[in-house]
């Protein structure tokens, strides 16, 4: 994984050590060469990735990869592409995949935003999903939430006609903010006619973050928006 640290300073992620299981280690040395792709190709060309033509649902920032666990099971006919930089929740879902034997799945290690910009041709994704992003709480550190406008218009590019935004979050004032900021930005249509949050869809299960949100009685927020 190597970043270009002249290009973007600010990202939406600090890279922290984590700690590893010997379980996650030993599937990151063994299994990340089937699972991943690495090195990411000038132009990711998804049916030679994934040997077939199906729809592709890119996760970022999967964090120990439990959304893409529950749905590329409920979905085999449609490919999965996690990309996250937390190293051990990378081996956690390596351990997941070769477990259930999920061969539609894919993982790239490394920053979402540069390989969506660097590396994916406009129109090659069916669906985008961000779940519970970092929320950075600080007002000096909101510069470096993910859901901005120079992202929503990357992801907008990078959707097919029709195609899915996903957001989940469970900080009511980022949930909010990106409420508003979607709404404003005209590629794309909320999936409600009011424009407001939806109740969480079959696909996306509740996760360690969510949980973790739930104990502080944080509320939970899904937006789902489509591109015109
Ligand atoms: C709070 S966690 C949420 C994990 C997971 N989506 C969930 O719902 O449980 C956010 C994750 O996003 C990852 N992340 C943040 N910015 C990223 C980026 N630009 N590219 C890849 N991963 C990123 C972080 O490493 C972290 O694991």
């Amino acid at each position: 994984m190597q970043f270009d640290s002249k290009e973007r300073q600010i990202r939406s992620f600090v890279l922290r050590k984590g700690k590893m299981t010997t379980g996650q280690r030993k599937a990151v040395e063994e299994l990340l060469p089937k699972y991943a792709i690495d090195p990411v190709p000038d132009t990711l060309d998804f049916s030679s990735l994934f040997g077939n033509d199906n729809p592709v649902w890119l996760d970022i920032g999967f964090g120990n990869g439990e959304s893409i666990i529950h749905a590329a099971q409920q979905h085999p006919d449609v490919n999965f592409l996690g990309i996250e930089v937390h190293l051990p929740g990378v081996g956690h879902l390596l351990i997941e995949c070769e477990k259930l034997g999920l061969d539609n799945v894919r993982i790239i290690r490394n920053d979402a935003v540069d390989m969506m910009n660097k590396h994916m041709s406009d129109g090659c994704l069916d669906a985008v999903h961000v779940y519970f992003p970092d929320p950075w709480h600080k007002k000096r550190h909101h510069k470096r939430r993910i859901i901005n406008p120079d992202f929503l218009a990357l992801t907008a590019s990078k959707l097919k006609q029709g195609g899915r935004l996903h957001y989940a979050s469970d900080w009511e004032p980022y949930a909010i903010e990106v409420k508003e900021l979607i709404n404003q930005t005209p590629a794309f249509k909320n999936s409600q006619a009011d424009g407001d949050f939806v109740d969480r869809p079959e696909w996306r299960p509740v996760t360690k973050f969510e949980r973790r949100g739930q104990k502080l009685d944080h509320g939970s927020y899904d937006l789902i928006v489509h591109k015109i």
